[in-house]
């Protein structure tokens, strides 16, 4: 398979990672406590992109000290909620005027189609920011009519509020890199919290470009900070540091479960938002025409880097040859390459770690006796490209079904009545999301019902939208973000009890 390089850069993306980019906190932009700097690459050739500054232990405390006196002492305390909704709109339009920008950054730094980062990931950041800008003046309490049986004829005006957690530690992760900051800033700020956002290693470029514009749109000094780093290192002193209110978390679930230990030490709230190996069900008597290609873009979107790609599709029957034909034929039509290349569909693997994990997952189900009908391999001789991938003779014992694999590569398996896919459905340690294609309403509802996920789609795959909350059951994680739930992760309710005399 010929990979296509494309070399042009827009000229601000290549002003912006000229020179090694510094880190944010308390509204400047300093280097390392260390002097150290970190490469990140660029997916589609293996080249270093652009350098940036290795936050660190001391890094993270200087920035949760910005953020904490920002959230107890600074002007962000004062400000009304009408003007924290004024300010997450201006960043929206900010964002929104940088689409261009931000499509290279990603696409730069994540490998994704430049065409599907303006399309998709920066229009979804600009709504999440525009959606969590009207909630900031609608964090309501309520009044309690109570009755309290030991003081009888007092009466008393209870009532509660809902007050901003305080200070947030935020790890995201490499495969939405600026939506993901979006999901996690958007509510924390409509909320009245402060923030230290610590970028994945792999893709540090757009969160640091949207410090920027957190700058520019007036947020007061210390109320966003970004310190990029290692997991290991940053990501660990963030969520372990005893002045942080609340970690909120995603990416893998073996890094959530550290998360959650670490977070013991001043038991500050935690959310995750972990993996996925989500079921998708395709019925005889569903729409194949739609069915079809809404399964392939359910797991080759993103190039299956999607914690909620539809990885186990389960096919009745009497129409799975039909299927399975139909999507192998969508995985050999998609074009793989650079994501800045105009015609491109699929780019590459953020990293070759995950090159080599998903390689890993390939090697070991073709030899537990699963048939590639697609794909099957790496692709190209450089960077980080594999074939869309569709496998067959696969079953719930396989490690390629079990485990997620992050990567576009899908386990096909048939089933012979409704009644036997729910129960293998949801035969996963995971619950992120989960579809079902059939004509037939009561079915698809009564099966939305029963699924142990915290999306279900019906006749239709990623879709995503600000004012729905997307989170998972099992170990897919705790909280829901985005839609109201999200602000229930950033507020805590005080009740207050006052005696009328
Ligand atoms: P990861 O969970 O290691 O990384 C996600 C974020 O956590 C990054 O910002 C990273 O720096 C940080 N991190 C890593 N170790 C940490 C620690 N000990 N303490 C605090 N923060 C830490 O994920 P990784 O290694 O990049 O990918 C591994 C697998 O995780 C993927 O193959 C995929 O299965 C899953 N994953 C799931 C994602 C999701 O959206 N739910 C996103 C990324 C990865
Ligand atoms: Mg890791």
């Amino acid at each position: 398979m010929g990979i296509a390089i494309s070399p042009q850069i827009h000229p601000q993306v290549a002003d912006f990672i000229d020179k090694p980019r510094k880190m944010l906190i308390n509204g400047k932009w300093q280097n390392a406590v260390s002097g150290k700097t970190f490469p990140t690459y660029n997916p589609a050739t293996g080249e270093v992109l652009a350098q940036v500054a290795e936050g660190d232990r001391d890094d993270i405390d200087q920035a949760v000290r910005a953020a904490r006196k920002a959230f107890d002492q600074g002007p962000w305390h004062r400000m009304t909620p009408s003007e924290r909704g004024r300010l997450l709109w201006k960043l929206a339009d900010l964002l929104e005027q940088h689409t261009e920008e931000f499509g290279y950054l990603e696409s730069l730094d994540n490998g994704k189609p430049l065409a599907v980062a303006k399309a998709a990931d920066v229009p979804l950041a600009v709504d999440l920011f525009r959606y969590m800008a009207g909630w900031a003046t609608k964090i309501e309490g309520n009044t309690l009519p109570i009755s309290v049986p030991y003081t009888p004829g007092a009466k008393y005006l209870a009532y509660t509020l809902r007050e901003p957690v305080g200070v947030v530690g935020q790890i995201i992760p490499w495969n939405f890199p600026l939506l993901m900051a979006a999901w996690k800033l958007g509510p924390a700020l409509a909320t009245g919290c402060t923030v230290v956002l610590k970028p994945a290693e792999q893709t540090p470029l757009s969160a640091l470009r949207l410090g920027e514009l957190v700058q520019e749109a007036g947020f007061p000094d210390g109320v966003v900070n970004v310190v990029p780093g290692y997991g290991e290192t940053a990501g660990a002193a963030l969520a372990a540091h005893p002045d942080v209110d609340k970690i909120a978390f995603t990416g893998s679930t073996e890094v959530g479960k550290l998360i959650v230990h670490a977070a013991a030490g001043n038991l500050k709230k935690v959310s995750l938002e972990l993996g996925g190996k989500s079921p998708n069900v395709v019925f005889k008597d569903a729409d194949l025409d739609t069915a079809i290609p809404g399964s392939a873009s359910a797991i080759f979107f993103n190039h299956g880097q999607c914690c909620c790609a539809g990885s186990r599709l389960y096919v009745e029957r009497s129409v799975y040859e039909r299927v399975i034909e139909g999507v192998a034929e969508e995985a050999r039509k998609i074009k793989v390459g650079s994501g800045l290349e105009p015609d491109t569909q699929m780019g590459p693997l953020v990293s070759e770690e995950q090159l080599r994990r998903v390689c890993g997952y390939l090697e070991a189900g073709l030899s537990e006796g699963a048939q590639a009908v697609v794909g099957g391999q790496k692709a190209g001789s450089k960077g980080y490209f594999v074939e869309p991938t569709v496998l067959v003779n696969t079953n719930e014992k396989m490690k390629v079904v079990k485990e997620e694999i992050f990567g576009p590569v899908v386990t096909a398996m048939p089933f012979d009545n409704p009644e036997e896919i729910l129960p293998r459905a949801n035969d996963s340690e995971y619950g992120l999301a989960a579809a079902v294609w059939t004509r037939d309403i009561s079915k698809a509802h009564q099966l939305a019902a029963n699924l142990r996920a915290g999306t279900v789609w019906i006749n239709c795959y990623n879709i995503f939208d600000a004012a729905m909350p997307f989170g998972g059951y099992k170990q897919s994680g705790w909280g829901r973000e985005m839609g109201h739930d999200v602000l229930n992760l950033y507020t805590q309710t005080k009740a207050v009890c006052a005696k009328l005399a």
